[in-house]
């Protein structure tokens, strides 16, 4: 289960983000980055944020906390900026918020970061797994925090989900996009990296993640798929992908041997 806490200052925009994520203070006086129900990108791109972050998570890799964010409506009235007050006022009720890293840096080769095989490997697993594109040179969302990776930004990850009736045919897709994944110059243990996250990720552990996603969210989902049924096609095609796993580490083993 993930801790909620409640939004008490809006603190300052993160101008690079497309979903106009936010540094908020909450009531446990931590500072968060907020993923907010109201921006653009929808719903959608909250959940991907959720399930993709607490896969990373469970397969042992550095996702900052994740909690809900609660959001009163009073908390963006006094706001000079009416961009940000209308985007806080969509947004009352619960968000999305990562741990926010103080002074941390993004990934970044052309400044000599470089990443351990096994994590690498484990990266480009995850991202092939969850099919998310957005880690890539042009933009890493891989932050550097005391020398260790920190992957952000799933939003963009789950792309099936956008177009729900075809999710089945998504299934066993090989991923070409990893091609162009950031860390695979380093990703050399990706069979090794498979044979762990097949440990990890067992049905109850896919389970218990899918649950945590709050009903109002899936409800709020265009389209008349019930709640139950959107829960069971998320645990199925998480499942049905790890069984299919293969199509996609060949492609990434492939990819890799063919940069180097
Ligand atoms: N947990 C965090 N700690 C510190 N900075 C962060 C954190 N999450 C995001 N950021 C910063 O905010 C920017 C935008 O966040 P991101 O999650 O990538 O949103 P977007 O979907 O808008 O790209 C990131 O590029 C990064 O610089
Ligand atoms: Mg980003």
């Amino acid at each position: 289960m993930l801790r909620t806490v409640n939004a008490t200052r809006y603190v300052v925009p993160l101008r690079e983000g497309g979903s106009l994520p936010a540094i908020v203070e909450a009531d446990d006086l931590g500072l968060y980055v907020v993923k907010f129900r109201g921006a653009g990108q929808g719903i959608l791109a909250l959940i991907a944020e959720l399930l993709a972050g607490e896969i990373g998570r469970a397969l042992g890799l550095r996702v900052p906390e994740i909690v809900f964010m609660e959001i009163d409506e009073a908390l963006g009235r006094n706001e000079p900026d009416y961009e940000i007050r209308q985007l806080l006022k969509a947004s009352s009720g619960v968000n999305l918020a990562l741990d926010y890293l103080p002074g941390s840096t993004m990934f970044d080769p052309a400044a000599r970061d470089t990443a351990p095989a096994d994590e690498a490997s484990m990266m480009v697993w995850f991202d092939g797994y969850t099919q998310n594109i957005d880690r890539t040179a042009r933009n890493a969302n891989l932050l550097v925090w005391h020398r260790k990776l920190y992957p952000i930004d799933h939003g963009a990850a789950l792309f099936f989900h956008h177009d729900w009736a075809s999710r089945e045919k998504k299934i066993d897709s090989p991923f070409a996009e990893i091609k162009d994944h950031i860390l695979l110059p380093w990703a050399k243990e990706i069979a090794k990296a498979a044979a762990i996250a097949h440990e990890k990720l067992t049905e109850p552990v896919l389970r218990g993640i899918v649950e945590i996603v709050p009903d109002a969210w899936l409800e709020a989902i265009p389209g008349n798929v019930n709640v139950a049924e959107r829960r069971a096609g998320y645990l199925r095609f998480f499942v049905r992908r790890l069984q299919a796993s293969a199509v996609f580490e060949e492609e990434a083993i492939g990819a890799h041997c063919r940069l180097i």
